[in-house]
């Protein structure tokens, strides 16, 4: 019974709010789980999958510690060492005491990986996208954003953040993106924001079209090489550096948290740029600086990677090997020239029920990607098959793949569990 007057209105019910979001979630199927996913530390992609009863061995498909470095040796060695001699935390944001040698070799570790005079850690890819794209965009006057149409929701973030006018080009169109900006004055400050490797679909950029056009019409780039780093090019700086066209990208952002296996993002750009984020971003200054161990891990891992040029030519391969396997076996995939490998489902249920009994019955850990990470009826699997799978796994991994999308197609399934 209310307790509150007659004549006043009922306060807002905040749980039934709640609660009713959380029920339309599960009516479209996109109730997500998170599972719990202890990845054995050198295992390749063997992990331990806990439910409320039990432990189970499974393997892993959808990682994006894309080399598995997390649990290389030299990057392991690097975060222990860091806690003994530095402890867990920095203690600060980079202004008040949170700099140590270990930030600043990391920076120039990466100013030096994507041939930029300097570069900036943020605590994570999302925040360097929010923070970076947000600042520039805000302290260049009357800046236009042109953000194209598949951009990562960090970059998103950061073009709302921003709060100046933008326009969205059709995915990867480049007869779009010069058409919005050919209506802009060349002296109109202008920042195109794109990804090299889109995360989800896999595919890559015209990288170098697109900064053609950048030059011709007096724009700024700046590019997410979340997907690319550690992969693509001769030292795994990206994919701008595989097409041998860095010097005309004006801002590469990357991750250290995906092939480079640790956690925290950056910005690579000239002096200049990155000194003046340095000063106004809010999400790089009123934050606590990125752990000692994390900075020591990332910077034995991507000294590491750099260096180790075969690491990244047996991902490619089981890539491939991956991709061919699907092909033969006659199972959907999304064509890509990526190391991302989507395979199609076009349904939130469907595709919860394959991720499923791939779980339950055939130890393999593929995460269901839904909406909002994709869009409606394009749900799908989305593999990532790295070094440390081997070809027996691929060939089990191909197996279950058709004997499960055999059984859910067919609707025998109902209950995976
Ligand atoms: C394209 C893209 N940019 C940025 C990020 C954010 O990177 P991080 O995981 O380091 O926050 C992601 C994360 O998946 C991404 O896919």
């Amino acid at each position: 019974m209310s307790t509150c007057h007659p004549d006043r209105p009922e306060p807002f019910d905040y749980q039934a709010a709640f609660d009713q979001r959380l029920s339309a979630l599960k009516a479209e199927g996109r109730y997500r789980v998170f599972r719990r996913i202890a990845r054995q530390a050198g295992q390749g992609p063997l992990a331990h999958w806990q439910d409320e009863e039990d432990t189970r061995a499974v393997r892993v498909w959808c990682s994006n510690d894309y080399l598995g470095m997390s649990s290389h040796p030299a990057v392991r060695t690097a975060a222990k060492e860091a806690v003994d001699t530095y402890g867990v935390g920095s203690g600060g944001t980079r202004n008040i005491s949170g700099t140590t040698p270990l930030h600043a070799a990391l920076e120039a570790e990466l100013a030096d990986l994507h041939g930029k005079e300097a570069a900036l850690l943020f605590t994570s890819g999302y925040v360097a996208n929010e923070a970076a794209i947000s600042t520039l965009a805000k302290l260049l006057p009357e800046c236009l954003i042109l953000s194209d149409a598949d951009n990562h929701a960090s970059m998103i973030a950061g073009v709302q953040a921003a709060r100046c006018e933008k326009r969205i080009w059709r995915h990867n169109d480049l007869a779009h993106l010069e058409e919005l900006l050919a209506a802009e004055p060349l002296s109109r400050p202008k920042l195109i924001v794109f990804e090299s490797v889109y995360s989800m679909d896999g595919d890559i950029a015209p990288i170098e079209a697109i900064c053609d056009l950048a030059g011709r019409y007096g724009a700024m780039t700046y590019l997410d090489e979340v997907h690319g780093v550690g992969l693509y090019g001769p030292e795994g700086a990206g994919v701008a550096a595989r097409d041998g066209v860095v010097n005309k990208v004006d801002v590469i952002e990357g991750t250290l948290a995906k092939a480079f296996g640790v956690m925290g993002g950056y910005v690579a750009a000239s002096a200049r740029v990155i000194d003046t984020l340095r000063s106004h971003a809010p999400g790089f200054i009123f934050t606590t600086s990125m752990a000692p161990p994390l900075t020591a891990a990332s910077l034995a891992s991507v000294r590491h990677v750099r260096a180790d040029s075969d690491l990244r030519a047996r991902h490619k391969s089981r890539v491939a090997q991956l991709k061919a396997a699907l092909d033969e076996a006659g199972l959907p995939r999304m064509p890509t020239d990526s190391h991302i490998v989507p395979v199609p489902v076009g349904d939130p249920y469907l595709c919860k029920a394959l991720a499923d009994l791939l779980l339950y019955r055939y130890g393999i850990y593929v995460q269901p990607i839904n909406f909002p990470t994709v869009p409606r009826g394009t749900e799908r699997l989305r593999l990532t098959p790295g070094p440390a799978h081997s070809e027996a796994d691929i060939a089990d991994f191909v197996r279950a793949v058709k004997a499960a999308w055999q059984e859910v197609q067919n609707g025998r399934i109902h209950q995976a569990a």
